[in-house]
C-alpha cells in the first residue's frame, strides 16, 4: 500500500480490545460522537467570533509577504539571529528550527547553511547561557528579535536590557542600535510598542487574540523560521490542509478530535493522566517540547468554565526514541498503567545512512549490515509500539509523510486544534494561564517592581534543611 501524502493517525493500540481490556473502550469513543458534534459547533462559533485567534493566522494576509521581505532583505545582512523570548514566545521558533533545519544548524558552515544566518533562541535568564552566547557571537553582526506579546515578561525584558546595552557599547553609531532590534509584540499596546515608536525599531504583530502557546504560525514563529530559509507559506499551506480536515464534525474523520477524545478518555476512564509524546526523530524532539507547554498550560486548571474547583489536567511528558528506550521505556512498559504514549514518526526520510556489511561471522553484529539507520530507528519504534501493546499499554502513532514545512504545519495545527477540543472535554478554558500569575507577582515583589507589594517569602524551616 502506498503511503498517503498527509498526516496519518493510527490509534488502534489505544483501544481496550487490543490491550487485554485496559485501554479506551471503543463504545465510549463512539459514544462521544454526539458530544463532539456539540463541541465542534461551539468551537466553530468561537472561531467565527474571533475568540480563537490562532485559526485567523491561516487567513490570507500580507503578513507572510512582510516577513519574507524582511527576512530576504535587511535580515540577510546578519550572521546571527537571536530570539529573546520565553514559553510560547520561544518554543515555536525552536520547534520549527529543529524540525526543518536540524538541531545542529548553528554548527554548520555558512555554505552548509546556504548563507542563511545562525538562529539562537535564548529562552532563559541563566547568566551562564546568556553570557556564554553573548561572548561567542559578534553582536555587531546580530539581529535580536525580542518576542513578547505583553512586553512585561521579566525574563525577556531583562535579556533585552542586557542586549541593548551590549549593542550600545559595541556599535560606533548609537543610532545603529535600533537596526539590530526587531520587536514582535502586541500591535497596539505594551512597553515594547512604546519603545519601538520612540526609537524607530521595526516591529511585527502578535494578534491580541492569539496567546503565546498558539502563536507559532504568527510572526512569533514565522519570522525566525523565514530568517533561516524555512518556507513560511508552505507551513501555512500544511496547517490549512489540516484545518480543512478538522472542519468535519464527525469524530472519526477529524484527526484533532480523535487525538483529544482518546487522550481525554484515557485520562478520565482508563486511569492514564500522563501523556508521553515520543518522536522517533531527533528533529521532532522540540515539537514534543512545544506540545508539552501547549497541553500543560492549556489544560492544567483549577477551575472549570463555570467556576467550580476541579483541579484537572493531564501531565504531558516528552521522550525521544530510540534514546529513551534505554531510559524511560522500562517504566512505560512495566510501571503503573497511568500513561499513553504518542509516537511521532516520519514515513519518508530525506536522508539515510547505510550500515556497512562488516563482521559477518559475529552473530550479534552481522545482521545489521546492509540495513540503514533509518530502518533500524523505524524497526525500534514499531517494536516498542508492539511491545507496549502486548503489555496492555495505550499508544498511538502520528505518521508524517515527510519532514517538510507542509507536514510540520499539519502536525502543529492538529495539536493546536486538539488542545481546544480537549479544553471543552475537560471543561476548562484552554486560553488562560492564571496559575503562573502568583509566581510572577512574587518575583516582581522580590525584584522591587514599583506598584507591586514587596514580597516576603517564608523562611525555610531550619530543622528541615540538611547542610
Ligand atoms: O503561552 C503563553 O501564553 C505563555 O507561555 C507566554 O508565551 C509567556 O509567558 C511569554 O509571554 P510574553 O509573550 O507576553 O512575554
Amino acid at each position: 500500500m502506498s503511503e498517503p501524502d498527509r498526516l496519518v493517525l493510527d490509534y488502534g493500540n489505544m483501544l481496550a480490545h487490543r490491550l487485554g481490556g485496559r485501554g479506551v473502550d471503543p463504545d465510549r469513543l463512539d459514544g462521544l460522537a454526539g458530544r463532539f458534534r456539540e463541541i465542534h459547533g461551539e468551537v466553530e462559533s468561537r472561531r467565527a467570533s474571533g475568540e480563537l485567534g490562532f485559526y485567523g493566522l491561516l487567513d490570507p494576509s500580507d503578513l507572510v509577504a512582510q516577513i519574507q521581505t524582511f527576512a530576504d532583505g535587511p535580515g540577510q545582512a546578519f550572521e546571527n539571529v537571536v530570539v529573546l523570548g520565553i514559553g510560547g514566545s520561544a518554543l515555536g521558533a525552536l520547534a520549527l528550527l529543529h524540525a526543518l533545519r536540524g538541531r545542529d544548524w548553528n554548527e554548520g558552515s555558512a555554505e552548509d547553511r546556504e548563507h542563511y544566518p545562525r538562529l539562537f533562541v535564548l529562552d532563559n535568564v541563566d547568566p551562564d547561557t546568556v553570557a556564554g552566547l553573548l561572548g561567542r557571537i559578534d553582536v555587531r553582526r546580530t539581529l535580536f528579535n525580542v518576542v513578547s506579546k505583553s512586553g512585561t515578561t521579566a525574563e525577556t525584558m531583562s535579556q533585552f536590557l542586557v542586549v541593548r546595552e551590549r549593542l550600545r557599547q559595541a556599535l560606533d553609531d548609537p543610532d545603529g542600535v535600533r537596526r539590530h532590534l526587531l520587536f514582535t509584540t502586541d500591535p497596539e499596546s505594551g512597553v515594547l510598542r512604546r519603545i519601538a515608536a520612540d526609537e524607530g525599531v521595526v516591529t511585527l504583530p502578535v494578534p491580541p487574540n492569539v496567546g503565546g502557546r498558539f502563536s507559532v504560525l504568527s510572526a512569533v514563529g514565522l519570522l525566525p523560521a523565514a530568517m533561516v530559509g524555512i518556507d513560511a507559506g508552505a507551513l501555512l499551506e500544511g496547517a490549512r490542509a489540516m484545518d480543512e480536515r478538522c472542519r468535519s464534525d464527525a469524530l472519526h474523520e477529524n484527526p484533532a478530535a480523535l487525538f483529544a477524545a482518546l487522550q481525554w478518555l484515557a485520562d478520565r476512564e482508563a486511569g492514564a493522566p500522563i501523556h508521553v509524546m515520543m518522536p522517533y526523530s531527533d528533529r521532532l524532539h522540540s515539537v514534543a517540547d512545544w506540545f508539552r507547554q501547549l497541553w500543560a498550560e492549556s489544560l492544567g486548571k483549577r477551575t472549570s468554565r463555570t467556576g467550580e474547583d476541579v483541579y484537572t489536567g493531564p501531565t504531558p511528558v516528552k521522550a525521544l526514541g530510540a534514546t529513551d528506550q534505554h531510559s524511560q521505556v522500562q517504566l512505560y512498559m512495566e510501571g503503573p498503567f497511568d500513561k499513553t504514549v504518542t509516537f511521532l514518526a516520519v514515513a519518508r526520510r530525506s536522508r539515510d545512512v547505510r550500515i556497512p556489511e562488516l563482521y559477518h561471522e559475529i552473530e550479534a553484529l552481522g545482521y545489521l549490515g546492509g540495513h540503514t539507520l533509518g530502518e533500524l530507528l523505524d524497526a525500534e519504534r514499531r517494536a516498542t509500539a508492539a511491545a507496549l501493546t502486548e503489555r496492555g499499554r495505550m499508544n498511538m502513532t502520528v505518521m508524517l509523510p515527510r519532514l517538510d514545512e507542509s507536514a510540520v504545519g499539519e502536525l502543529l495545527m492538529m495539536l493546536e486544534i486538539a488542545t481546544v477540543y480537549a479544553g471543552a472535554l475537560y471543561d476548562v478554558d484552554p486560553l488562560d494561564q492564571p496559575g503562573v500569575e502568583l509566581g510572577k507577582r512574587l518575583t516582581y515583589g522580590l525584584m522591587g517592581r514599583p506598584g507591586v507589594e514587596p514580597a516576603e517569602l517564608p523562611e525555610p524551616d531550619p530543622h528541615r534543611v540538611v547542610r
